[in-house]
Parts: structure tokens; sequence; C-alpha cells
């Protein structure tokens, strides 16, 4: 889907997920969406605050499992993805903050291993991902699934690229104080989500957008391994499309 810009893209995925949320309302089952940080989902949860605000839109029925989060780092640290969610969405809706899920950064590290299985069995017994929402590194990465990612890994501590840490480093003082590590759910992790939208806004996602979509599907560039979904969309502006 192409739209003239970020904020119509961006519109249109959160009437996406408010008409996902009403709909298993009416079911009277729980809404378990999967979300991302970055400066990509910025307009989206925007938006949500709005429709919470002005059309009365509840997430009380919400579960949430964040894709990420660097390791180390201290919860409230300004830069975790902690901070982020709380900040652009979760302090502004009415989700009840037992239904939010975002991997502990601040874990001693013989604990990470424990709190990855949990975060995984977690998803399960919410009873799976109904939609999950990603961004795309200039890398091809989806989560923190850097290249090299396979099909087949779960919610785990992985080693950050330079060029994630590169392109990551102005929310931090300098590169060396971007953390080296993260917690990530693996690519299976998101292939099981029932649906997927990625959202991709500006020029210089064009070329990784094209490989993804278009390219092999390798785990050279994560975010092609989201081929073998079935339900999986790509919402763009025309900037990051052109080269479709
Ligand atoms: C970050 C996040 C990803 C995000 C990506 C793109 O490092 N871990 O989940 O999708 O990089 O970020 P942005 O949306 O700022 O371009």
């Amino acid at each position: 889907f192409i739209y003239d810009n970020s904020k119509q893209g961006s519109i249109a995925i959160a009437k996406t997920i408010a008409a996902l949320i009403k709909a298993k309302e009416q079911e009277n089952k729980p809404c378990v969406l999967g979300l991302a940080t970055g400066s990509s989902p910025k307009q989206l949860y925007a938006e949500l605050v709005r429709m919470h605000r002005e059309e009365g839109l509840s997430f009380k029925h919400v579960t949430t499992f964040n894709l990420d989060e660097y390791y180390p780092i201290d919860a409230d640290a300004l830069q975790s993805y902690k901070r982020f969610m709380h900040t652009n969405l979760f302090n502004h809706i009415d989700i009840l903050p037992q239904n939010i899920h975002i991997p502990d950064g601040s874990i001693p590290k013989d604990q990470v291993k424990a709190h990855c299985v949990a975060y995984e069995a977690a998803i399960e017994a919410a009873g799976g991902i109904d939609l999950q929402v990603l961004g795309i590194g200039n890398n091809g990465h989806i989560g923190f699934n850097e290249p090299g990612s396979n099909l087949f890994s779960k919610t785990r501590l992985i080693t950050l690229d330079n060029s994630t840490r590169l392109a990551n480093s102005f929310e931090f003082t300098s590169v060396s104080q971007v953390p080296r590590l993260a917690i990530t759910m693996g690519i299976s992790t998101i292939l099981k989500a029932r649906k997927i939208i990625l959202m991709a806004w500006g020029p210089l996602k064009a070329p990784v957008v094209q490989m993804a979509a278009e390219g092999a599907v390798t785990d050279h560039v994560p975010a092609s391994l989201l081929q073998h979904h079935d339900d999986v969309s790509f919402f763009m502006d025309t900037a990051a499309a052109t080269e479709l």
C-alpha cells in the first residue's frame, strides 16, 4: 500500500488496528498486538492516541508485546524502548499495565535466557499475536534480527551490527554509548503472528524495501523472510516505494 506521505500511511494502519480491536471486542476476545519502536511508528502511535481521546477507542482489552529492547539498559534510561513506548503511547491510553510486555533490558545476564523463554511463553499464553507491526532497518533487520538471523530464531540476546549502532547513535551521546547487545523477538516469533504490517517511510528505505519485497528470500535481508508469511502487508510512502 503506497501513500502520498507517512502521515496518511500511519492513519491507514491506525484504522486497521482500531478495526481489529473492535472486532475482537465483539467476539469477547482480547486483542494481542505486537509493537515496534524507532521513528517509523511515531505517527501511528500519535494517531492511536488521538483515536482514544477523540473517538473513544479503548485499549482495555488490548495486550501488547514489544519486539525488542537494548541490552543492557536501565528501564528508565532516555533511550530505552520501554520509555519510548510509555512516552509515545502507553501513558496516553487506557491500556492496563499488566497487559504491557516489553523485553527487560535491565535484568542480570544470567537471567536473560530464562526471560526470553518466558517471553515466548507469555505470547503463547495470550493466544498468539493477532497483528504484528514492524519497521525495517536500513540493513533489512526487523525487530533487532540482524542479517544472519535465521527463520527458526526465537526471542534471544543478539549482538547489534555496527551499522545499526551507528544508525541509532543519534539517540545517544556517542556511538560508543549505544549498547552492543539487544533482546529481540526472533524471526519465527514474528512469523507466528496472524497478520503482519511493515511500515517504511522516506527515500533511505527504498533499496531495502525493494530487496525485502522483491528480492531473494535470504537471511542476509531478514525482512525478506517475511515472504514466507501469507498475510503480510507493506505500508509505504511514495519515497520508500521508488525502487519497486
Ligand atoms: C531500530 C529498531 C527496529 C526498527 C528499525 C528502524 O533499530 N530496533 O525495530 O524497525 O531500527 O528504525 P526507524 O523506524 O527509526 O527507521
